[in-house]
């Protein structure tokens, strides 16, 4: 039986780069794509090219997502069974003193990314038996983020077109789920410095720790399809609070951690 295959966004650095060497190394065949194409060429030829291989794609850019997914599908054997939207990119600060060319460049990656991805990759998808997407949300999906405001609000959108693709794409026998990490320790970090939240809560996950839960969502038969996927003690608790604790709690909570 031909081996399973996951297409990997982002795959360059932090979380894309450790869900790549994890899955490589429990014998899935893995794309790494991502706009730092020698990165992705270099962790690719680590990993060997019987299991891996690479390209540019900028997520945004339609052209770019058929000319790598179409890569991708003859060197995997002609299976696609995770889209892993990872790619992502965070921009902090009050509101007002993030350029707008910053917010706008969250959307498209962030959500745009994952649009255009799910788009085309649709028909490989469909080819390949119990195929999944996983996207990449965040905790700041739970409650909006004071000096993250459109940060999150693009993992608010992860999370709302998570749960109506994996609805209609039932159909299909593809399922759909999201990650919600709290802080982790990757280059995205260098960007949690002025982020208040990140200072009372802590960087407390790794990469590592991230791909573990990816691994668990890809692979994992459940009785009960599970959208999303929450990694580490403080999302799990804040998700946990937020369905239970009165709105107004919650708002509190937020403002005191972000100040
Ligand atoms: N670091 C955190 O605390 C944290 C927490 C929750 C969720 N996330 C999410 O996890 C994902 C991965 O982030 P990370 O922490 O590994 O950050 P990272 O900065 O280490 O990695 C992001 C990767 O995405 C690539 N990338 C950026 N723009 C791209 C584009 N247009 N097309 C293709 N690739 C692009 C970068 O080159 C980089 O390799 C993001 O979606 C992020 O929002 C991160």
């Amino acid at each position: 039986m031909r081996r399973p295959a996951i297409f990997v966004t982002g795959a360059a650095s932090g979380i894309g780069r450790a869900c790549a060497e994890l899955f490589a190394a429990r014998g899935w065949y893995v794309g790494l794509y991502d706009v730092n194409g020698e990165g992705v060429a270099r962790i690719a030829a680590e990993l060997g090219e019987h299991n891996a291989t690479s390209g540019v794609l900028d997520v945004s850019d339609p052209d770019g997502w058929e000319a790598a997914l179409a890569h991708f599908w003859v060197r995997s054997g002609q299976r696609l069974d995770v889209l892993f939207n990872n790619a992502g990119i965070l921009s902090a600060g009050p509101f007002e003193t993030v350029p707008l060319a910053k917010h706008r460049a969250m959307l498209d990656v962030n959500v745009g990314g994952m649009i255009v991805g799910c788009h085309c990759a649709l028909r490989y998808l469909r080819k390949t038996p119990g195929a999944r997407v996983i996207n990449m949300a965040s905790a700041t999906a739970i409650y909006g983020q004071p000096d993250l405001v459109t940060y999150s609000a693009t993992k608010f959108a992860v999370r709302g077109f998570t749960e109506g693709l994996d609805l209609e794409w039932s159909q299909y026998g593809i399922r759909v789920s999201d990650i919600w990490p709290s802080f982790v320790s990757s280059a995205m970090a260098a960007g949690f410095k002025s982020i208040a939240s990140a200072q009372s809560l802590g960087i407390r996950l790794t990469p590592a720790d991230v791909a573990a839960t990816v691994w668990r969502c890809a692979t994992g038969r459940r009785l009960i399809h599970k959208t999303h996927w929450m990694v580490g003690l403080q999302a799990g608790t804040l998700s946990f609070a937020t369905r239970v604790a009165p709105t107004a709690m919650t708002r509190w909570v937020v403002r005191l951690l972000a100040h």
